[in-house]
């Protein structure tokens, strides 16, 4: 199997702590997005589906709790499953398997739906992940795959250049994640030959409250990124100061689209 190319990977064990509780807080913030895009697939009456790149279970979770067919979660990395594994230990719809999303461990014509929460970003060959999810999805099934970002399109007020473009895509790059992967979700899915819709599953702004309790949670990351960037540690006081202050005035505005795809398999299709 191909090493996942994504955030888990070759982490200290305090690095993988921190990631797993970042998944956690991101699976809260974004319920709101993620919730009427499942009812929208069919996930409540649905029979069998399958979650590609289910990570430590957070988001697999919500998808267990929506529905009464039997879940299967699969990830690339064994660290993440063990997690998941605990945080659904409870649930007996749900098993867990370590797997490669480039080569699913099932049959074709499988799954009534399948799912991927923002995994594609940091999927070594996305279309080769898409054909998969295609591949074990039954004719008239659907594919979604969503949050998936597109940092291009991350707008946001009071400006600071040179911190700026570090967050609108080279963070992501310099971890092997693809900051445009939104805009190609299109592309990915009529290649993989699903009569397909795609979307922008956030239309909120967020508040200034709810911008800074994420930075203060996820700060490291922000920093660490900006480090990495080669940004000097004054810049990044600055840089931070600045930041807090104007949402503590509440002026700062900050929005970046997440996209979605749904992907309907045709029925003629095997
Ligand atoms: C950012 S995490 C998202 C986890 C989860 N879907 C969520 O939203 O909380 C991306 C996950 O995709 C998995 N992943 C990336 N490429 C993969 C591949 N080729 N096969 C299996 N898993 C993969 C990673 O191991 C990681 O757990």
């Amino acid at each position: 199997m191909k090493s996942p190319n994504n955030e888990s990977h070759k982490r200290s064990k305090e690095d993988f702590d921190d990631f797993i509780k970042k998944l956690e807080l991101q699976a809260l913030e974004t319920a709101e997005e993620r919730l009427p895009l499942y009812l929208e697939v069919g996930l409540k009456d649905a029979k069998s589906i399958l979650d590609v790149g289910c990570g430590s279970g957070m988001v697999t979770r919500d998808i267990a709790n929506l529905t009464k067919g039997k879940v299967v979660g699969i990830d690339g990395s064994k660290d993440m499953i063990d997690v998941a594994k605990n945080i659904l230990k409870s649930y007996k719809n749900v098993e867990l398997k370590v797997g490669d999303a480039e080569d699913l461990p099932f049959e074709d014509n499988t799954f009534d739906v399948v799912t991927c929460n923002l995994v594609l970003m940091w999927a070594s060959s996305p279309q080769i992940v898409v054909n998969e999810m295609a591949r074990v999805i039954k004719p008239g099934g659907v594919v979604l795959a969503s949050l998936e970002p597109d940092y291009g399109g991350k707008l946001h007020f009071p400006e600071n250049p040179k911190i700026d473009s570090v967050f609108a895509g080279a963070a992501i790059r310099a971890r092997g994640g693809d900051p445009h992967i939104g805009r190609k979700l299109r592309l990915l899915f009529v290649r993989a030959g699903l009569e397909t819709k795609v979307g922008i599953g956030n239309n909120r702004i967020w508040s200034c409250e709810e911008d800074k309790a994420y930075y203060l949670h996820a700060r490291d990351f922000y920093v660490k990124a900006l480090k990495d960037a080669g940004i000097s540690q004054d810049k990044i006081d600055k840089w931070e100061y600045d930041y807090l202050r104007s949402l503590d005035e509440g002026v700062q505005l900050n929005f970046f689209p997440q996209f979605y795809a749904i992907g309907k398999k045709p029925r003629g299709r095997k």
